[in-house]
This record gives structure tokens, C-alpha cells and sequence, in this order.
């Protein structure tokens, strides 16, 4: 590479800033030669993507090499066939072994074995686009569907998705780039992998990703709401990274549908994240999506070349080498090296890294008319293009830095004198500065590997924040409360609210394990659930970013200076709600998660008073942590003691947790009274003695004259409370008994 590299491609920002002072006295003499620039821009042809005489698209789809439609235009495993029976033309994967179909299964009512099986034949897997500097193609994947017979005998017809992208083909489905989507009254979509090699004689199937269960009760369909996919008529898991998936098919679980006359389908489908908008009509109607979308929805593929590996340090790469552009460099594939490589360019450069001078520098003078943020240069410079990256020199007669905005008019003479009299001085101070900084960024780097930055990098779902970003948060003004474990400090954040949670130094985290929980927290998507924005890696104990709440914590509302008036609507629907946010969280099963710690002050109230359950996954982090220690996680009051004795986490015990919950939502007192007393005790004890428990009940909602619903959410309650885990009620039927309790009461 023969590059005329500039001190300030460094990225260092303290050093355009000495360099600028140092300038300063001599560049009154020194003349700016102007633009020449000029004449590079008129080079303005159209950059080839593919091979010199290829084809470079099939109707609007742009086919970039090593994809490539004619004999000796495609790399082995890339071609694409282009069918012009249609307008515009479609591009289909070409590869042996690379299609789907669909297989459709009749099974008999109450009957769980198919009765005919019907196999609509292979067909080509049609590309919507190819991105070469991502590694990725998007497809058409078609919808499984599971209906009730056409002839409405309560029989049932499975079409099944059967995909296949070949075992040693250059394709992989996309782990971080896709979900598993659900649709239905109670539908739980599988992926079946076939890993022909390994197990040829087997299918492996992935444990269940997610559940959408509307339990078979019409009024609970009024649950479902539109654009989320939280469990409630729709639902949707990552995928597991356990198998590379190239061969599988999506399935369902059979069940009978007691709903068939209304809600006759449920779907099933692998589909790219944030592209399926879910609408409660898709619940009703037959075959609703694969007609809608009857080519199928977009998935991605990551490519790679698979028969390869990139060369070592020094070694000389084999004659079939795919990164052939100069300045390149190759990159082990996203499944591992085991799926090969791909190609990507340099930093400062873009283009096709997989044809000879594919790989060109950016023009950023050029891009910056588009997108002036990603590229400044301020009015009074002039943006001069160079090898990987930009110069913006102020104009003639000024002095600063067009990219920093900090053109003035030059120094007077006076000014220069001194300017260059305390230079010297300047010059040690600077580089003693610099070595600080140097040193304080190499801890950065460190913390941000430690806590798994790398990891979190891959996952898109979650922003990573600069450490900069928050430091402005994190003051004392700030400050709104302390947490379990750690300081909460309010603040904003690309024009939203947030909650910045700053761990107590000393709290340990697993950082590989933080980084997981992170990823897993940051899929957890439902309307009940404190949304994670996002973390920040760069510092000892990573910090994490929330939405914020307005209203504080439950417990904060119930027992805060402040009395607010909450009549038994409000306390009936936090606890409708709150238990429903658990039911989802019990219901993720390809990774369950148990809350550990549900009590008032981990439920936030938003300013509708519509309750959000937050502390999750951290608190379960820590519990596993300080489990080498004998200690427990979680607040006494609310801990499940069977918990306690055998040191088993299950739903169970947030169904304990939440039984105190309600407890202290209809008697407005605390779970440990000032006196040491327990709640839990008052009741079980005003129970027992077949005394009323009515006495506990808080005035203000007795008032209201509701006695058989206290008596009823008191009788859940104790349920919950049972020491007899299996004769607790799981949040399920909690929410169910609850929704119930809700309507009679608005009736
Ligand atoms: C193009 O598509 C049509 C319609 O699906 C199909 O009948 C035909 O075989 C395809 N042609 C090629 C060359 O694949
Ligand atoms: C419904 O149709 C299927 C397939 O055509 C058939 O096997 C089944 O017996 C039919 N059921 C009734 C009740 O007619
Ligand atoms: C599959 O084949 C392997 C080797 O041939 C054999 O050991 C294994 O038992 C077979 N598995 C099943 C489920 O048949
Ligand atoms: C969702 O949107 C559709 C129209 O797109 C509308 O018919 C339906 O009533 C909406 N459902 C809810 C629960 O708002
Ligand atoms: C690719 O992965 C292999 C094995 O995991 C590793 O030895 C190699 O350093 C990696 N190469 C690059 C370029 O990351």
C-alpha cells in the first residue's frame, strides 16, 4: 500500500489541536494551495461489481460477484439463475441443494398422527438482494401454516416450510439477522434442523423457541395488541447459535384448536427481525399470511467461502484465494472458521473486495453533499479527498479545522510571538498529556473486552454507548434512587428518557455471562417489561440503560411521603398486568427466565400508572454469583422460603414473590411491619383463626364497598403463598383468575 498517510488518519483528537497551534506561527507564510481537487471528481464512472463482462443484475436485484449469472461469472456455489418469465426479471439461487418446499400433513382431529402427507415439490430459493460488504443475501422464506380442513370437519391441514441451503453450500441462515415469528390463537413454532452428516439417520430439533397462547379463551383474543409480538397472539424467539442451520423446516406443535370456527389458522415462519408488523386481524381468516405474502417473507443468509481459510501472517494465500482486491482483508465467516471466510475492504475504503481493484477509497467529499453529519466540514473549509480519508482545510486566510468547525481569522502578528515563545513549554505538557490519555484509553479498550463487548457487538438489538455519552447523566443532580444494586441516575438520550443504572463498585459480574443476559434482555419484549435501550462497556462494572418511568416504583406509591389515592381499578390492573409480564417471562422457554426478586419496588408505574417489571436477569446474575458465598439473592420479605430451603430457583418462587405482592396492593402496608411482623403472617394468621381477614384491608378500598374481590385476590394470594409448591397456582391461571375477577367486576 503506498498511502500518503497524515498524522490525523490517527483518530487522536488532542493532536490536530497541538498541530493547529504548532501551525499556527508558520502558517502565515505558508501559501494553501488551492483545489486541485477538481479533477478527481470528474472520474465519476460507475464502479463494476462483477467480473469484466458479466451481467451485473437480474431484474432489480444487483447481482455482485462471486454471485453471478453466466458460465465463468460466478464464483462455485453462487450461481443465480435469472428467470425472464417474470417483469421485472427474479434471481433464484442456483446451487445444487438450495431450495425449499412445502410439505402439507392432514391429521384427523384429536389425532396426532398424520393421516396423508403431501410433498409440494423443490423449488428454486428466489434472492431479493446481495450485500457483499456485509456478507449477506435476503431472501423469500415461505410461511408454514397449521389450518382447519377445508371441508370444516375439525380436521386440520400442517403446510410446512422445508428449506434447505445445502450442508458444505456457502450459506448459512442468519442468527442475529432473524427470528422465529408466531402467529395464532396458541401457537408454538419449532425449528426442526436436519444435520444430515452427523446424524443422517435423525432429525435434531431445537428446543421450542416461544409461545403465543391465548389459552383457547375468545375474550383473552382482546389481549392481543397491534405492532407487538409479546406472547399474546404473537411471538417471537431469536434463534438458538447451538447448530448452524442450513437444512430445516418450521413446524408446529400439534394441539386441537377449540377456536377453529373464529381463528381457524396459526402461522409459523424464520423471517428478517423487525420486518413483520403484527395485526390481530392475521388472527382470524384463512391462511391469511401465505396468501398475503405468497412469495414468501424476506429471511437473510450470510455467505462465505467455504472450501478455505484465510491465509496466516506472512503465508502466502492459496491460488483459489477469494479476497483479490487490494485492500482488502479476510475475515473468518460469521458461523466460525469452520464455514470458511469472506472478504471485506479496509477501513476508509468500499466496493466489491472479491474482484480485482473491487475495494476503492471512499470519496467523503463526494458522500458528505448526501450525508454532511457523517463526514463534517465546516462552510469556512474546503473538503479535500485523500487516501483513506478526508482533509477539510480552512480557507485562505483563516486558521483551525474545517472538520471541527473551528475556522477563525488568523492570530495577529503579536500573537504569533507568544504563541510560538510558550510553544516549547506547550510541546512537554502536550506529550505528557497524550501519554495519559494513551493510557486511559488502552483501560477503555480493556473493560470494553472484559465485559464482552465484542459479544454485544454482533447482537444488533442493543446500543453500546460511549462512555462519553453518559458521564453527562451521572451527576448528582441526577440522581433519583438507589436500586439493589446500584445508583439510578435520570437522563436523556437521543431526544428519550432514560434510566441510567451505574452498578455499586465491588457488585461482581461474570462478563461473559453479562453479555449473554444482556443479549437475552434485550430480546425480552413485552408492554409489561422495562425495555433495556442499551449499556455501556467501557468502564470497570458495565452500565445499563433503561426507559424511564415516570412514576416511580409501586413501592414508592404504596409507602412513599406522598400519598396517591389508587382505587381498586388501578391496583386490580398492576396486578393484571405485572403477572402477565411473568407469564411471559415463564413462557420463554428456549430460555426461561425467573425473575428472582418480583416485589412493589421492582415494579415501575409509567404515567398512566401501567406497571413495568424491571431488575430481571441482573438479579438472577448476581444470585449466581454470590451462590459461591452461601448468600441469597433477593429481598427476605418477599423470598420464596421453600426457596430458601433447597436453593431452587422455579417459577414457583415468583409466584411466592407475587403472592406478597398482592398482599400488599390491597392492605397498603409494607411486607415487614415496622415491628419486625411479616404481612404474610397477619394474613395467615387472620385466615386461620377463620377471623375476616377484612380488618387488614386498606380503608381506602374498602371504602369502595368491593369486599368479595378483596376476598377473592386475598384468597390468590394465600394461594400463591402455599408452602406446597405444586398446589401454588402458576402466574398462568394467576392471570386468568385475575382477568376474570376484572371484567365481573366492570360488568
Ligand atoms: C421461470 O419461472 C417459471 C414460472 O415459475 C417456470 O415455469 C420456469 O421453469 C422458470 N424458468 C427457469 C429457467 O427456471
Ligand atoms: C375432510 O377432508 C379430508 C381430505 O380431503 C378427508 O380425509 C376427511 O375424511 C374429510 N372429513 C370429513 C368429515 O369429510
Ligand atoms: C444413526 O446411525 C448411527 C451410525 O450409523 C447409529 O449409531 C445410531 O444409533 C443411529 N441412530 C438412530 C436413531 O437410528
Ligand atoms: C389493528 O389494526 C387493524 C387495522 O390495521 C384494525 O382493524 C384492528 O382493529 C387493530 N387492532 C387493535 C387491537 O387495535
Ligand atoms: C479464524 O479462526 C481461527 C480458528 O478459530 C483462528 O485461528 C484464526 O486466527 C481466525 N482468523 C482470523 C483472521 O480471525
Amino acid at each position: 500500500m503506498t498511502t500518503t498517510r497524515s498524522s490525523q488518519s490517527h483518530n487522536s483528537q488532542p493532536l490536530p489541536i497541538i498541530l493547529v497551534l504548532l501551525a499556527a506561527a508558520a502558517a502565515a507564510s505558508t501559501p494553501l494551495i488551492l483545489q486541485a481537487a477538481a479533477a478527481a471528481a470528474e472520474q465519476d464512472e460507475k464502479q463494476p461489481i462483477t467480473l469484466p463482462g458479466c451481467p451485473d443484475r437480474c431484474g432489480d436485484t444487483l447481482i455482485p460477484f462471486p454471485f453471478g449469472t453466466k458460465p465463468g461469472c460466478f464464483r462455485e456455489g453462487f450461481q443465480v439463475t435469472c428467470n425472464d418469465s417474470f417483469t421485472p426479471h427474479r434471481a433464484f439461487l442456483a446451487y445444487a441443494g438450495v431450495n425449499q418446499h412445502i410439505a402439507e400433513i392432514y391429521y384427523k382431529v384429536g389425532w396426532h398422527h398424520p393421516v396423508w402427507r403431501t410433498d409440494h415439490g423443490n423449488t428454486a430459493l428466489e434472492l431479493i438482494d446481495i450485500s457483499v460488504a456485509d456478507g449477506e443475501a435476503r431472501a423469500y422464506g415461505l410461511v408454514s401454516s397449521l389450518c382447519n380442513a377445508a371441508n370444516l370437519s375439525g380436521d386440520y391441514v400442517a403446510k410446512c416450510q422445508n428449506l434447505a441451503l445445502g450442508e458444505r453450500g456457502p450459506f448459512l441462515l442468519s442468527v442475529t439477522r432473524n427470528l422465529l415469528v408466531g402467529v395464532g390463537w396458541r401457537v408454538e413454532p419449532k425449528i426442526m434442523s436436519y444435520l444430515w452428516s452427523a446424524y443422517r439417520n435423525s432429525t435434531y430439533e431445537f428446543s421450542l423457541a416461544c409461545l403465543s397462547d391465548l389459552m383457547g379463551m375468545p375474550k383473552l383474543l382482546q389481549l392481543a395488541t397491534n405492532g407487538s409480538c409479546s406472547s399474546r397472539g404473537c411471538c417471537q424467539a431469536a434463534l438458538p447459535e447451538a447448530a448452524p442451520l442450513t437444512d430445516f423446516g418450521t413446524w408446529f406443535t400439534i394441539e386441537d384448536n377449540p377456536m377453529w370456527q373464529t381463528n381457524p389458522c396459526t402461522y409459523a415462519m424464520v423471517v428478517e427481525s423487525d420486518w413483520y408488523r403484527f395485526s390481530t386481524p392475521d388472527l382470524y381468516g384463512v391462511e391469511v399470511l401465505p396468501r398475503r405474502y405468497p412469495r414468501g417473507v424476506p429471511f437473510v443468509l450470510d455467505f462465505s467461502i467455504r472450501n478455505g481459510a484465510c491465509p496466516g501472517k506472512g503465508q502466502k494465500p492459496p491460488p483459489d484465494y477469494a479476497c483479490v482486491s487490494g485492500n482488502s482483508y479476510c475475515a473468518n465467516a460469521t458461523g466460525g472458521a469452520a464455514h470458511g471466510y469472506v472478504c471485506r475492504c479496509l477501513e476508509h475504503y468500499d466496493g466489491n473486495p472479491y474482484i480485482a481493484n473491487g475495494c476503492q477509497d471512499i470519496d467523503e467529499c463526494k458522500l458528505r453533499k448526501l450525508n454532511p453529519e457523517l463526514y463534517p466540514c465546516s462552510s469556512d473549509g474546503i473538503c479535500k479527498n485523500r487516501l483513506e480519508g478526508y482533509d477539510c482545510p480552512c480557507k485562505l486566510g483563516m486558521k483551525g479545522d474545517g472538520i471541527k468547525g473551528t475556522c477563525t481569522d488568523k492570530f495577529p502578528l503579536v500573537a504569533q510571538v507568544i504563541v510560538g515563545g510558550i510553544g516549547g513549554i506547550f510541546i512537554i505538557a502536550a506529550i505528557s498529556f497524550l501519554i495519559l490519555l494513551h493510557k486511559e484509553k488502552q483501560k477503555t479498550r480493556e473493560f470494553y473486552q472484559k465485559n464482552g463487548g465484542p459479544t454485544l457487538e454482533k447482537a444488533k438489538f442493543i446500543k453500546l454507548f460511549k462512555k462519553e455519552e453518559l458521564k453527562p447523566i451521572l451527576k448528582s443532580s441526577n440522581f433519583i434512587g438507589k436500586g439493589g444494586f446500584g445508583e439510578v441516575y435520570k437522563g436523556f438520550l437521543d431526544n428519550e428518557e432514560v434510566a441510567v443504572k451505574k452498578p455499586i463498585s465491588g457488585t461482581m459480574l461474570e462478563n461473559e455471562q453479562f453479555a449473554n443476559e444482556v443479549i437475552i434482555q434485550s430480546r425480552v419484549i413485552h408492554k409489561n417489561i422495562v425495555r433495556l435501550i442499551g449499556c455501556c462497556l467501557e468502564v470497570d462494572i458495565p452500565m445499563l440503560v433503561y426507559e424511564f418511568l415516570s412514576n416511580g416504583s409501586l413501592d414508592d406509591i404504596l409507602h412513599g411521603k406522598k400519598k396517591v389515592a389508587l382505587n381498586l381499578g388501578v391496583r386490580l390492573s398492576i396486578a393484571v398486568e405485572s403477572a402477565d409480564a411473568l407469564v411471559y417471562m415463564h413462557s420463554k422457554t428456549n430460555a426461561k427466565i425467573i425473575h428472582g426478586d418480583v416485589k412493589p419496588a421492582n415494579i415501575l408505574l409509567d404515567d398512566k400508572f401501567a406497571p413495568k417489571i424491571s431488575d430481571f436477569g441482573i438479579s438472577r446474575l448476581i444470585a449466581r454469583d454470590k451462590k459461591h458465598t452461601g448468600s441469597v439473592i433477593g429481598d427476605m420479605s418477599y423470598i420464596d422460603p421453600v426457596y430458601l430451603q433447597t436453593g431452587l430457583l422455579t417459577e414457583k418462587s415468583d409466584v411466592y414473590s407475587f403472592g406478597v405482592v398482592i398482599l400488599e396492593l390491597i392492605s397498603r402496608q409494607k411486607a415487614t411491619h415496622s415491628d419486625g411482623g411479616s404481612l404474610v403472617n397477619s394474613f395467615l394468621e387472620a385466615g386461620k383463626k377463620e377471623k375476616k381477614v377484612t380488618e387488614l384491608f386498606d380503608k381506602e378500598i374498602v371504602a369502595e364497598g368491593d369486599l368479595e374481590i378483596l376476598d377473592s385476590l386475598a384468597a390468590i394470594a394465600l394461594e400463591c403463598l402455599n408452602l406446597d409448591v405444586d398446589q401454588r397456582p402458576s402466574m398462568t391461571e394467576v392471570v386468568e383468575r385475575l382477568l376474570i375477577m376484572n371484567r365481573s367486576r366492570k360488568s
